[in-house]
């Protein structure tokens, strides 16, 4: 066209920018915009000049955009929607409320739901929950309330930035028209909060299912725990001939890690080969994880030797590390971590940090904990609450209370998994007062407790300097009064432990008796232990009785009736209890153990 000497306009350069935009061509927009400079096209253009901001700003390059804008003088809603966006995607979340208010202001102009959503998004991006409802409001007041976009964006955004699960359910229901997005937003919303039946209820309800339907309902399964109905959706998934993603797949790999399951394992493996998705990096890594799960450590090891892929090598380090030290492997987990810290393969972000510090708090590494302590420290990740809640407890595992105590103070928020670590961490240490000290604060500050929350703080009467036995039979029976708990078997198992450490053998005999469904074996067992303690024979040979009725192939249980024989003085009964347990079949599994001393891994056998 150029060559025929025909002179380009407005439609051509918006034309020509657009086609740059699609293919992010940055190199040609740039000739083009000296072009449409040359020939004085940009002062009576608004679309010109929101193609060339859509461009800029899709390349990344705000500060044209911002600039461009500001020597705009005539401006329409696109070009606030392009300047505004732009800000969003390089998350000036700030910036981008502030030229909302300064359109307002300035030209007057109405948003539409291109506006909203986008701000939407920032107010998600930034987590403010006040904004969003502003904007929520602002959208009633210019009548986009029935506007499908905007009740899209809205669920996206009561769903991820601390809105309430009624919220959700509201604005779903009032909702006049509905597509694939808002369904399967609502799934993905009520996955989120925990509520799979829900989720699941509104799966069954959608009047059509394609792919992306189907995938957030398998994710959401998977990410709430339910490995064997993952796997049941996904063979329907198969038989109904769904598109199957790599989030499918993934998923499904997840599944077989929390089922553990060889076999089931080898299958799925076998099937992912077999359709030829063998070859992607997110699947590779997905499969590895799985085989660590299943046990598999040398499946695993073969796909770590052989990985050839850029990306995630990461996260299979991180795989590889936790899969050793799952499988009662820690020197192998050790060294790999050492390499990967010489060789750099391993980048030691938020999650790889959280993973590790389990690890090095169960095998009691502070070295290693600490060294992530610093990294975390260094790349400004200290106050992602998971990696807070991963250094607090690493630090209590390794009986280091004091920075334990300090990470949790200097961490700029709490959830219940931060107070259940430290409850943890001095129950830990027997510091029973600590923690019912830690357990007032709680309650005064308003952090709601859980149901983990309470296996601890009733625990916490067992370490106490003083018998507080009282306060601990009134805070179990808060239980279902105040907070509406349902008392399990861990919580009637710790109330248990508490009395029979004080002596009351009898009244902790007659709560297992008396309890409202059948007790699990380990509040027996928490009654035997306190037996012990007393050298009391005679209700340690009733309790034994029960738990042996219960699991009669668990050699534990063995042992703990031997050690209240040897407690008492009987050693010749103890010794009894073994040769009977070797008669039936048991071996007493030596457990190892290892400390860590002068940089040096010590193991030992160690004996119950
Ligand atoms: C509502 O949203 C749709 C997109 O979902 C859009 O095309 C439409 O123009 C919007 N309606 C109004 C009144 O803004
Ligand atoms: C890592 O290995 C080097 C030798 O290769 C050793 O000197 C160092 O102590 C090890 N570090 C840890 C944290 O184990
Ligand atoms: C706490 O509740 C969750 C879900 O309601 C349950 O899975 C878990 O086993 C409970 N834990 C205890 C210690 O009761
Ligand atoms: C064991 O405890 C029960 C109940 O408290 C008590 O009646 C009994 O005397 C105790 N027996 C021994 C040997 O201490």
């Amino acid at each position: 066209m150029r060559d025929s000497g025909i002179e380009p306009n407005e439609f051509t350069f918006v034309a020509i920018l657009t086609a740059c935009i699609r293919i992010l061509d940055l190199q040609l927009g740039l000739q083009v915009h000296a072009m449409i400079i040359k020939l004085g096209v940009l002062e009576d253009s608004v679309f010109v000049s929101n193609a060339l901001m859509g461009l800029y700003g899709k390349c990344g390059c705000f500060l044209f955009v911002l600039k461009l804008f500001d020597e705009m003088l005539h401006r329409d809603i696109a070009s606030w929607n392009t300047v505004i966006s732009c800000m969003v995607s390089e998350f000036m979340y700030d910036k981008a409320f502030e030229l909302f208010r300064d359109m307002q202001r300035n030209d007057g102009l109405r948003v539409d739901h291109f506006t909203v959503s986008t701000l939407l998004t920032a107010c998600t991006g930034s987590a403010s929950i006040m904004k969003g409802k502003e904007v929520h409001a602002h959208a009633i007041k210019v009548g986009l309330e029935a506007n499908l976009s905007v009740n899209n964006a809205l669920i996206g955004f009561y769903t991820n930035c601390g809105g309430g699960v009624k919220d959700v359910t509201a604005l779903f229901e009032r909702m006049p028209i509905r597509d694939m997005i808002t369904w399967t937003e609502v799934i993905t919303a009520y996955m989120d909060f925990g509520l799979v039946e829900l989720a699941v209820e509104v799966f069954d309800k959608m009047p059509e299912r394609n792919s992306f339907s189907y995938n957030a309902l398998l994710t959401g399964l998977c990410r709430n725990g339910q490995g064997s109905r993952t796997l049941e959706l996904f063979i329907k998934m198969v038989e109904e001939g769904v598109d199957l993603t790599e989030f499918t797949l993934t998923s499904v790999l997840s599944a077989c890690g929390l089922l553990m399951d060889r076999k089931i394992s080898e299958q799925i493996h076998g099937f992912i080969l077999k359709i030829g998705f063998g070859s992607n990096a997110c699947i590779e890594a997905a499969l590895l994880d799985m085989c660590t799960k299943c046990g598999k450590m040398a499946d695993a090891e073969k796909i770590f030797r052989r990985w050839s892929f850029d990306q995630d090598t990461s996260v299979i380090w991180t795989s590889m590390i936790c899969g050793y030290a799952r499988n009662g492997q820690p020197d192998e987990a050790i060294s790999l971590f050492n390499i990967s810290q010489s060789e750099g393969t391993m980048v030691v972000d938020e999650v790889a940090s959280t993973s590790v510090l389990g690890l090095c708090g169960n095998i009691g590494y502070h070295n290693m904990g600490k060294q992530i302590h610093c990294h975390a420290l260094k790349s400004g990740f200290l106050s992602d609450l998971m990696v807070g809640n991963a250094l607090l407890t690493m630090y209590s595992k390794c009986w280091n209370m004091d920075d334990a105590i300090k990470i949790f103070n200097n961490m700029p928020t709490h959830n219940t998994v931060s107070w259940n670590g430290l409850l943890a961490g001095h129950l830990f240490h027997r510091q029973g007062d600590e923690a019912l000290a830690l357990w007032s604060k709680m309650k005064k500050i308003g952090t709601k407790p859980d149901n983990v929350t309470f296996v601890l703080t009733i625990s916490a009467y067992r370490h106490t300097n003083f018998n507080l036995v009282d306060d601990c039979r009134s805070l179990f029976s808060s239980l279902k009064s105040v907070y509406d708990i349902e008392p399990s078997s861990d919580h009637y198992a710790s109330l248990v432990g508490v009395l029979g450490y004080w002596g009351l053998l009898e009244e902790a005999e007659e709560i297992i008796n008396t309890m409202p469904f059948e007790p699990h074996a380990s509040v027996w067992r928490a009654l035997l232990d306190s037996c012990r303690i007393h050298s009391n024979t005679t209700v340690g040979k009733r309790v034994a009785k029960r738990i042996l009725a219960l699991e009669p192939k668990d050699p534990s249980t063995y042992i703990l009736v031997s050690n209240l024989y040897s407690a008492s003085g009987r050693w010749h009964c103890s010794e009894m209890v073994r040769e009977n347990m070797r008669d039936m079949g048991f071996r007493k599994l030596p457990g190892r153990s290892w400390i860590i001393f002068q940089n040096k891994i010590h193991f030992f056998l160690r004996k119950r």
